[in-house]
């Protein structure tokens, strides 16, 4: 049985980590075209740095919660058939146990250098002196995808929607695309689509079945439910 997991800011919010459009979300705090996108990261680099260092240490300060714990479980029981594919650039999933991640919007874990595509473990606090270990060109940026750019390994995540059998999309509001056509696609290639998330997203008529309430509580139920 292959299943797709996707996932979004919603399942790390009871770790601690700010989702994006809710009341209190960073995206009422900061103004996006500021610091997530090339435009912005040109104009100023020091306010993106900031931004994405911020965001680093708040994810070092975080912990993994029931529900990336329970996808973990859900995978050792079922080796080979699940993908997690997040749109998080916290590395939660990965500290749960979690062995198949895709990070389509990239890691705050990692820095790229924008001279030469290079990549290399991100510093805790990123510096814009930092010289690229390969090229030696002092053009870091966080390796994290912005508006306006494309997101990673598409190629792989459309192979493995189109084959999966179950799809299952969890704390994501469906408004950023492409992630957010993926169910619609596993719809398609005829796979049974799930949504668990907070409330009703975006896109919930695209799903068979949804379970509403915090992630903590409605990842593991789904899990248990799925191993019977
Ligand atoms: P959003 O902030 O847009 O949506 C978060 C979703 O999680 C909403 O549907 C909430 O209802 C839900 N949610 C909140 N708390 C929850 C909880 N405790 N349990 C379950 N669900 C909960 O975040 P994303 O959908 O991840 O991209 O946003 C997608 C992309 O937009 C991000 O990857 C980021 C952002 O701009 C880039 O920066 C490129």
């Amino acid at each position: 049985m292959s299943i797709v997991i996707l996932t979004g800011a919603g399942i790390s919010a009871e770790s601690g980590l700010g989702t994006f459009r809710d009341k209190d979300g960073l995206w009422t705090r900061y103004d996006l075209e500021e610091v997530a996108t090339p435009e912005g990261f040109a104009r100023n680099p020091q306010l993106v740095v900031d931004f994405y260092n911020a965001r680093r240490a708040n994810c070092l300060a975080a912990r993994p919660n029931a529900a990336h714990e329970a996808l973990a479980r859900l995978e050792a029981a079922r080796p080979g058939e699940v993908v997690i594919v997040t749109q998080n650039v916290d590395d939660l999933h990965q500290r749960a146990g979690s062995q198949s991640v895709i990070q389509m919007h990239g890691a705050l874990r990692s820095a790229l250098c924008a001279a030469c595509g290079h990549r290399w473990p991100a510093p805790d606090v990123m510096s814009l002196a930092t010289a690229c270990p390969s090229c030696g060109a002092a053009r870091a940026r966080p390796d994290v995808v912005w508006f306006g750019e494309i997101p990673y390994h598409m190629d792989e995540i459309a192979d493995r929607v189109a084959a999966c059998e179950i799809f299952v999309a969890i704390g994501t509001s469906g408004q950023v695309y492409p992630a957010a056509g993926l169910a619609a696609e596993a719809r398609r290639a005829g796979a049974h689509c799930v949504e668990l998330n907070l409330e009703a997203s975006e896109i919930s008529r695209v799903f068979h079945e949804r379970r509403f309430g915090p992630a903590s509580q409605v990842v593991p139920a789904w899990v248990e439910t799925l191993l019977g």
